[in-house]
C-alpha cells in the first residue's frame, strides 16, 4: 500500500515545543484514498474491521450506535485523521470494539487511551486530544458496552477483558493497524489514562512491560477488589446514622472551616488548599454544639453523634482478623458534600455492579450488606486479575519504561491516599529508594484536584483536553512523558494551573507547580506574601 504519510517530529528544546516536519513524496494527495482502502487491506488475526475513513479536522463525528449510558454522543475532532473501526475477539465468547485514529500530522509516535469506572465505554474526548496531537491513538470499549456490570455475569472472559485483554490487546492490534496505515513502525508507545484508566496503566507496567515505554496513569483504581469494597462501605455508614446521624448539610460549611481551620496553615499558606492531607489529623469533635445550643437549630455545629459518622468517613478500613483493606479517604476542605452525593442514594453502582455480576455472578446478591468475608473472598478470587497490586515493576523499568503518575489530593471517588501506599509498597518490593524511583517513576501530588480534574486547587495538567493549559512540558504530563522518553529530561515538578471560574479566557487565577512524592509543597513567601505567585512555593523533602 502506497503509504507515505508528512510524518513530524515534536521535539522539546528549552520547555518549548518545536515541531520539525519531514515530508515524504506524494504525502498529503494519498491519505484520504489510503485511508478508504484500509479496512479492505488490513489482515488482523480475530478482528472484523468495520469500516475507515477520513475525517477532515473540525467535524463533529456522532455515534448513534454508541451505548446511550456512555454519554459521549459526539466528539469534535481537531486534526485530519483516519478513522478506523473495528471488532476484536478476545475469546470465543468475548471481544472488545475499538477505533484507531490515524492523523495526518503523525509524529510517529503511538498511544493507548483508558476507560473510567467499569464501562464499557470508548473515551473519545482522549482520542481527540491525543490525535490531535500527532499521536496515532487507540481506544476500545473494555469488552463491554455502556457504564453497568451486567456483562460480566457468567463471563469470566468479559471480566478478563475488563481486567487487561481489552488494553493490552488494542495496544498490540493498534500498532498493527499503524504499521499497515503509514508503513512504518512507531517510533515510542504511550499510555494516558484516569481512574480505571489510571488502574489500566499500572496493570500494564505490572504485567505487559514491552506495551509502552511511556505509561501516564492517574488517580488509579489499584487495589480494586478492596477499593470497591471501601467505596462500599460508606452507603451502610449513612444508612445507618440515618438523618439524624449524618450533619445537615447546612453544617457543611462549617465542617469545611473547621477543617481548614485546623490544617490548611500546615504547608504554610492560609488559601485554602492543603497541599499534604496525609499531614491533616482532623477533629470533627472540634465541632460539636456546646450545651444551651440547639444542634438542630445550628448550622455551625454538629451532635457527638454526627462528630463520630464523621469520623469514621475518614477512617482506614480493615476487615477480619484485622486484615488492612483500604486507606481512609483524605480529608479536605469541600470533601463532605462530594461523599454525601456520592454515596447516600444507594450503594455505589461501581461496588454494587462488580460484586453482583463479576464476583458472586448472582444478580440478587445484597450488596447493601457486604461483609469483612464478601471483602477478602473478592481480593483472594481476583476475578479478572483486577487487583493490580503487584509491587515489583523490574520488568518494565528494566526496559527502559517510565511511569508518571498523578493523584489529586481531594478526590471522592479514589482516595489519594492509595497513591504513596502502592508508592511505598514499590519502594519495599523492588528495595529501591525514591531517588531510585525517580528513574522511571515520578508521583505528583496535585492539590485541591478531585477525582481526575477539577477543583480549587492549580488542576489544569493536560491530563485531558478539557485540563490543557499548555503543552510546555513543566505544565503537561503528556508532554513531559514525551520529552522523559524522548530527550531523557524527567520531569521534577507538573506546574498545574487554576484559571479564573476555571474558564482559560478569563486568565490565570494562579499557577503551582506540583511536587512530587516524598516531597511536598511548603510556601516559603513568608508573611505578607502572594500564595498565588508559584515562586512563593518548595518541594521540600520529607525528613
Ligand atoms: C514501505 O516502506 C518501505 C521502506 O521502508 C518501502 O520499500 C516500500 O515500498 C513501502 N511500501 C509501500 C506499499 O509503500
Ligand atoms: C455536535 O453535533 C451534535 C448533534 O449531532 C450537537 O448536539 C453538538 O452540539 C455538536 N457539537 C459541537 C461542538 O458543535
Ligand atoms: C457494542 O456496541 C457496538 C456498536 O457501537 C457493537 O458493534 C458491539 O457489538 C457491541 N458490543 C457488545 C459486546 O455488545
Ligand atoms: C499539521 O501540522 C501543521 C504544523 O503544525 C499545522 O500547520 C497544520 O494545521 C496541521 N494540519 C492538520 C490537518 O492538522
Ligand atoms: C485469536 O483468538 C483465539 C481464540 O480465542 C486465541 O486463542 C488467539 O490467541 C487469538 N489471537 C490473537 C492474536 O489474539
Ligand atoms: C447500555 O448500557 C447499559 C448499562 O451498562 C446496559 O444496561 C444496556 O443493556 C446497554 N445497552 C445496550 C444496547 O447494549
Ligand atoms: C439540603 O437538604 C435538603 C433536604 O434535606 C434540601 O431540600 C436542600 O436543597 C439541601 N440544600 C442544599 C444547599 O443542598
Ligand atoms: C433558632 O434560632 C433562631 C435565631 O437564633 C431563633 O429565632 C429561633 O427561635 C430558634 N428556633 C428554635 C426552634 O430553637
Ligand atoms: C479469620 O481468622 C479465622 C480463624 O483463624 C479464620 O477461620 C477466618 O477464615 C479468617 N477470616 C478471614 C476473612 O480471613
Ligand atoms: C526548598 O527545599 C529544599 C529541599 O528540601 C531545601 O534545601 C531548601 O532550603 C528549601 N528552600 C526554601 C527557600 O525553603
Amino acid at each position: 500500500m502506497p503509504v507515505s504519510p508528512m510524518v513530524q517530529f515534536r521535539t522539546f528544546v528549552g520547555g518549548v515545543v518545536v515541531i520539525v516536519s519531514t515530508l515524504f513524496p506524494g504525502a498529503d494527495a494519498s491519505f484520504e484514498q489510503n485511508c478508504a482502502q484500509l479496512s479492505r487491506t488490513l489482515s488482523i488475526e480475530n478482528a472484523t474491521v468495520w469500516f475507515s475513513e477520513f475525517v477532515a479536522a473540525g467535524t463533529n463525528l456522532t455515534f448513534p450506535d454508541n451505548n446511550a449510558t456512555c454519554l459521549r454522543p459526539n466528539q469534535v475532532v481537531s486534526a485530519d485523521l483516519c478513522r478506523v473501526a473495528l471488532y476484536v475477539a478476545t475469546s470465543p465468547r468475548s471481544g472488545i470494539s475499538m477505533e484507531a485514529w490515524l492523523p495526518r500530522n503523525w509524529t510517529g509516535r503511538f498511544l493507548s487511551t483508558g476507560n473510567g469506572g467499569i464501562s464499557g465505554c470508548i473515551q473519545y474526548e482522549d482520542m481527540a486530544y491525543t490525535a490531535g496531537l500527532g499521536f496515532s491513538t487507540v481506544g476500545a470499549n473494555n469488552g463491554h458496552n455502556g457504564t453497568g456490570g451486567h456483562a460480566f455475569l457468567y463471563n469470566p472472559d468479559v471480566v478478563a477483558d475488563y481486567g487487561w485483554r481489552s488494553i493490552h490487546t488494542n495496544t498490540v492490534v493498534g500498532k498493527q493497524i499503524t504499521q499497515a496505515f503509514y508503513n512504518q513502525t512507531y517510533t515510542k508507545s504511550y499510555y494516558l489514562g484516569c481512574s480505571t484508566g489510571g488502574r489500566q496503566g499500572f496493570k500494564s507496567a505490572q504485567a505487559f512491560p514491552d506495551d509502552f515505554d511511556g505509561i501516564v496513569a492517574g488517580s488509579p483504581a489499584i487495589r480494586f477488589n478492596y477499593l470497591d469494597a471501601w467505596s462500599g462501605t460508606f452507603y451502610p455508614l449513612i444508612r445507618d446514622a440515618g438523618p439524624a446521624g449524618f450533619p445537615p448539610n447546612t453544617t457543611w460549611p462549617a465542617i469545611d472551616n473547621s477543617i481548614l481551620n485546623q490544617c490548611d496553615m500546615i504547608d504554610g499558606a492560609g488559601d485554602g488548599i492543603i497541599e499534604d492531607p496525609d499531614l491533616c489529623i482532623f477533629r470533627p469533635e472540634a465541632l460539636i454544639c456546646g450545651s444551651g445550643v440547639s444542634p438542630s437549630n445550628s448550622s455551625s455545629c454538629i451532635t457527638s453523634q454526627q462528630a463520630a459518622t464523621v469520623r469514621k468517613l475518614f477512617s482506614d478500613v480493615y476487615g477480619a482478623n484485622g486484615t488492612f483493606i483500604y486507606p481512609h479517604m483524605q480529608i479536605g476542605p469541600g470533601i463532605i458534600e462530594p461523599i454525601y452525593e456520592a454515596y447516600s442514594p444507594g450503594q455505589f453502582p461501581y461496588t454494587a455492579d462488580w460484586f453482583k455480576y463479576a464476583v458472586f455472578n448472582d444478580p440478587s446478591y445484597d450488596t447493601d450488606a457486604l461483609t469483612p468475608q464478601d471483602w477478602a473472598y473478592a481480593w483472594d478470587q481476583n476475578a479478572g486479575d483486577t487487583n493490580t497490586w503487584q509491587g515489583d515493576l523490574s520488568a518494565f523499568q528494566n526496559k527502559g519504561g517510565k511511569l508518571i503518575t498523578y493523584h489529586g489530593q481531594a478526590d471522592p471517588e479514589v482516595s489519594s491516599t492509595i497513591s504513596p501506599l502502592y508508592y511505598d509498597h514499590v519502594s519495599r518490593a523492588m528495595n529501591l529508594p525514591s531517588t531510585a524511583l525517580d528513574n522511571f517513576y515520578r508521583f505528583f501530588r496535585i492539590s485541591g484536584m478531585g477525582h481526575c480534574g477539577t477543583g480549587p486547587g492549580a488542576t489544569f495538567i493536560g491530563n485531558t483536553a478539557a485540563a490543557l493549559a499548555s503543552l510546555d512540558p513543566s505544565e503537561n504530563v503528556l508532554t513531559a512523558m514525551v520529552r522523559w522518553i524522548e530527550e531523557g529530561v524527567a520531569p521534577e515538578t507538573i506546574t498545574g494551573t487554576k484559571f479564573v471560574n476555571d474558564t482559560p479566557a478569563l486568565g490565570v487565577a494562579f499557577k503551582r507547580a506540583h511536587c512530587r512524592y516524598p516531597f511536598r509543597n511548603v510556601y516559603v513567601g513568608g508573611v505578607g506574601g502572594d500564595w498565588k505567585n508559584a515562586r512563593n512555593w518548595n518541594c521540600t523533602q520529607v525528613v
